[in-house]
């Protein structure tokens, strides 16, 4: 039995074939408990980034052979657990690279121009025609953007920034080949707050990026940057974001996740300086396919006892 948590854009049971049993909602997602009880019998758990996959969960599911997350972040799974189960655990790189880098530099543009606020205006009939002085915002030609995690996500990013002629820099734990070639140079993280006029986060959340963004990273900021975050929720620390946004420690945000997902920090909500979207980076038709026929395949490979493409605990075969 391959069990999803929730209803996905594709069709798996069609992919496995006829002879594989498939369990998803019709609609919407499985409850914790409706989750727990329906790994009871599984072979195999499709997860959504929303669900916690824990010592509980794989307890829950003694008969489980794979676990396929559809997202590029597997933050939600204790894939020391699965490991210490013999447990594989796969996720869906590359194929949201560029929807990602596309979405954050939506982001951005929309925070620098001011385009939401705009279209807010326009909607409510506020708007009283053309004047010089008008929602003025930041430019981006020109301007340095500071790319925390230069991974792939952070390189696509890079590349887009080159096309608006932006000098780039980026953070991160080593030199990246490759980064002198996107124009991108790497500097501290102190240099690349202090430094950049917008700073967008790529990089995954782990104990070393749980509130990256805190209190004091935001006062190192230039009181005109606009902050970026298509990462993960977590790598800010939101209640401090509210703040510096309210007194004007930095200029905006563009947030796409956030810590308690879908709760958004009330603060933000009311704040015209920042752009908020519902997770939605990878959100193209095109993308999320390829992303559930990723967790597809990852379940028929291990449940015929091969090598899926997209381990993340690949020390399993060893
Ligand atoms: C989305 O956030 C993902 O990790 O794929």
């Amino acid at each position: 039995m391959v069990v999803s948590s929730s209803a996905l854009p594709f069709d798996v049971a069609d992919f496995l074939g006829s002879k594989a049993q498939y369990r998803a909602p019709a609609a919407g997602r499985m409850s914790r408990q409706e989750l727990l009880d329906a790994v009871a019998g599984a072979d195999a758990l499709i997860a959504l980034l929303r669900d916690r996959v824990d010592d509980e969960l794989l307890d829950a599911g003694p008969g489980l052979r794979v676990v396929a997350n559809c997202a590029v972040g597997y933050d939600n799974i204790d894939v020391a657990a699965a490991t210490r189960r013999g447990i594989p655990v796969t996720n869906t790189p590359d194929v949201l690279t560029e929807a990602t880098a596309d979405f954050a530099f939506a982001l951005l543009l929309a925070a620098a121009r001011r385009v939401v606020e705009g279209d807010r205006w326009v909607r409510a009939g506020t708007w009283t025609g053309w004047e010089p002085g008008q929602l003025l915002g930041a430019s981006v030609g020109g301007a340095t953007l500071g790319i925390v995690g230069l991974g792939r996500i952070g390189q696509a990013v890079a590349r887009r920034a080159r096309g608006f002629g932006m000098d780039v820099i980026y953070a991160g734990p080593r030199d990246v080949a490759g980064a002198a070639e996107l124009g991108a140079r790497r500097a501290t993280m102190n240099e690349l707050l202090a430094g950049s006029d917008f700073v967008t986060l790529h990089c995954p959340l782990s104990p070393q990026t749980r509130h990256l963004i805190d209190a004091a990273a935001l006062a190192k900021m230039r009181a005109t940057a606009i902050l970026v975050n298509t990462a993960r929720g977590g790598c800010v620390d939101e209640a401090a974001l509210a703040r510096a946004l309210e007194d004007g420690t930095i200029g905006g945000a563009g947030l796409d996740v956030f810590e308690r997902e879908p709760q958004v920090h009330p603060e933000l909500l009311t704040s015209e300086r920042v752009v908020l979207a519902p997770h939605a980076g990878s959100a193209t038709n095109a993308t999320r396919a390829k992303m559930c026929e990723i967790c597809a395949c990852a379940v028929r490979d291990a449940l015929s006892g091969r090598r899926p493409e997209t381990v993340i605990n690949p020390e399993i075969y060893r």
